[in-house]
């Protein structure tokens, strides 16, 4: 038999869009609930992106969600669009209109990336995130969330973007993104990579040849970003049927 790493893709196709966000929702409340149990805090980065509020929205309408001590949550982003807070573009915002703000959270745990309100530069925020998630415990997610685009980019990590090669850091400016806006924050691999289980939400058949090409033994990070993060123990695919549909069945 040959040897099958236990953090190498798997893929979990779902019907549809909605059948993705429901079953990453569940799997979200009880992958908190799992570590709870085990540890005092649990430490999740959210995902901008539809999905990733389409799933949150989900997680607050299971009736698993009343059993999660949400005080013990730390919540961080994959990234971040450099927008004030408040702003409707902003990641932090979305996820927060979908459930965060209706959680009974421990708003010192909710580690939002700052904005151009609360920092001098892209460079400042992604240094005072890094600081955050020292001081704070973040250094080993217990889950990491990523929606991925049609370029195949994760986070804020575009193919083939001078941001990915800072390998040195737990944060990274990102500018002249191909995906507006401009200016953004983004945790670099290295930091994706410090986590227990990595999840790739993604649906939708302009997303299948990205899906295809991440999936291919051999792909490069540098061309498709997605390729590039695995979770320690788990890397989860959570595909819809259309976004697989150029797999090898
Ligand atoms: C951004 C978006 C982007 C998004 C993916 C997946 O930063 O511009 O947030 O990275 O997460 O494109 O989006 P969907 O979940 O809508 O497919």
């Amino acid at each position: 038999m040959s040897e099958h790493p236990t953090n190498a893709p798997l893929v979990v196709v779902h019907p549809d869009k909605q059948g993705v966000s429901d079953a990453a929702g569940a799997r979200l409340l009880l992958a908190l609930l799992d570590t709870l149990c085990v540890r005092d805090d649990a430490h999740v980065v959210l995902t901008g992106g539809s999905l990733g509020s389409d799933m949150l929205a989900s997680a607050g309408r299971s009736p698993l969600a009343r059993l999660v001590d949400w005080s013990r949550v730390h919540l961080w982003w994959g990234d971040e669009r450099y927008l004030p807070d408040g702003d409707p573009d902003r990641n932090e915002t979305q996820n927060r209109a979908a459930l965060l703000d209706h959680l009974p959270l421990d708003p010192a745990k909710i580690h939002g990336m700052a904005g151009p309100d609360r920092s001098e530069s892209a460079e400042a925020s992604a240094a005072a995130y890094a600081t955050e998630l020292r001081t704070h415990g973040g250094g080993l997610f217990d889950v990491v969330l990523l929606g991925m685009g049609p370029d195949g980019h994760v986070a804020s990590l575009f193919p083939q973007h001078p941001a990915q090669l800072v390998s040195d850091a737990i944060a990274v400016a990102v500018h002249d993104s191909p995906k507006p806006p401009p200016d953004r924050v983004s945790l670099t691999f290295e930091c994706l990579a410090r986590s227990r289980q990595v999840w790739l939400l993604v649906a939708g058949a302009d997303k299948a040849p990205a899906v295809c090409r991440a999936l291919t033994p051999g792909a490069q990070r540098w061309d498709v970003p997605a390729a590039g993060v695995r979770g320690l123990d788990a890397t989860l695919w959570l595909v819809d049927v259309e976004a697989a549909s150029e797999l090898p069945s």
